[in-house]
């Protein structure tokens, strides 16, 4: 695997591939990798000869300096970890290197509703920071596929938008969250739970898998309510939203009806960790 840490090199390391060619597949990530991150690598072998993975944690998508300062760090872990999965390329830009005019005052992307709802309530600037400095790595990297986990739903709806604003023409694939034995979704943020704080954090999944039991038999907000009960019951110490939206357009859905497609989106706060989970209803093995 190269490790290259400036554009000129990396542009140097990728000067076979034309631009946007299906041949170079992207992995951007924040690094404190897991398998969740290692899946995306492989799905990306399936597409592509030739695997980039980034590792940037991005200080401009943190609405809260805390979270960016506690943001885990496993820089040698990681590179072993994308060497043994098959990676060809890693860009390790340092923040001087993306934002040579420094990080303030960044033109806005339009995101309309997307950053109404949702995380864009509760994390404001978040996805402006994301479109920042996606666009960024797409631009210097320049490949044909984009490859994003599922766990991130409102976010790889984000980046849709962001390829469409762009006229980029990358293909965003989106490939399925991966789960603990117990359910808990795969995070970099799951390694700052405490040995029970980890055994509670599987009741988010839980919580979900119930709700799409219920899904449409009860009115969402019925359900909702129950569900962040639940959470709260489970050890959660708060909850920011457990909705059910529209599949398509995270748009709450107000009554229980089975013929639009639907999304249950949930983020919860456990020993201070901000965790987020996803379930499409009525997708589900019994
Ligand atoms: O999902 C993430 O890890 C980040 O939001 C991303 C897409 C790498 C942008 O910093």
């Amino acid at each position: 695997m190269t490790i290259v840490h400036s554009l000129q090199a990396l542009r140097k390391a990728l000067s076979g591939a034309p631009a946007h060619h299906p041949s170079v597949a992207f992995v951007p990530t924040m690094g404190a990798l897991h398998h969740g991150h290692i899946s995306l690598v492989a799905a990306s072998r399936q597409l592509s000869p030739t695997v980039v993975v980034s590792i940037f944690v991005n200080p401009t998508q943190f609405n809260d300096p805390a979270d960016f300062a506690r943001y885990p760090k496993s820089l040698e872990q990681d590179i072993d970890m994308l060497e043994a999965a098959g990676t060809h390329l890693l860009f390790l830009p340092e923040v001087a290197t993306l934002y040579p005019q420094g990080t303030q005052h960044l033109p806005a992307y339009p995101l309309g509703r997307l950053e109404e709802l949702l995380e864009g309530v509760h994390r404001p600037g978040h996805f402006q920071g994301v479109c920042q400095v996606v666009h960024r790595l797409l631009e210097a990297v320049q490949p044909g596929q984009l490859l994003l986990g599922a766990k991130d739903y409102q976010q790889c709806m984000v980046i849709r938008q962001l390829l469409q604003h762009t006229t980029l023409p990358t293909q965003l694939h989106i490939v399925p969250t991966m789960r603990e034995a117990d359910g808990l979704a795969m995070s970099s943020r799951n390694r700052r739970l405490s040995a029970d704080g980890r055994r509670q954090a599987a009741s988010i999944y839980r919580t979900l898998r119930w709700f799409d039991s219920q899904w449409p038999h009860q009115p969402p907000a019925v359900l909702e309510a129950e569900a962040s009960r639940q959470l709260l019951a489970a050890g959660f110490d708060s909850v920011d939203y457990i909705s059910i939206s529209h599949a398509h357009t995270l748009e709450p859905l107000l009554q229980a009806d089975a013929n639009e497609p639907a999304v249950v989106l949930a983020a919860a706060f456990l020993e201070g960790v901000r965790l987020i989970d996803n379930l499409p209803l009525g997708q589900q093995p019994a």
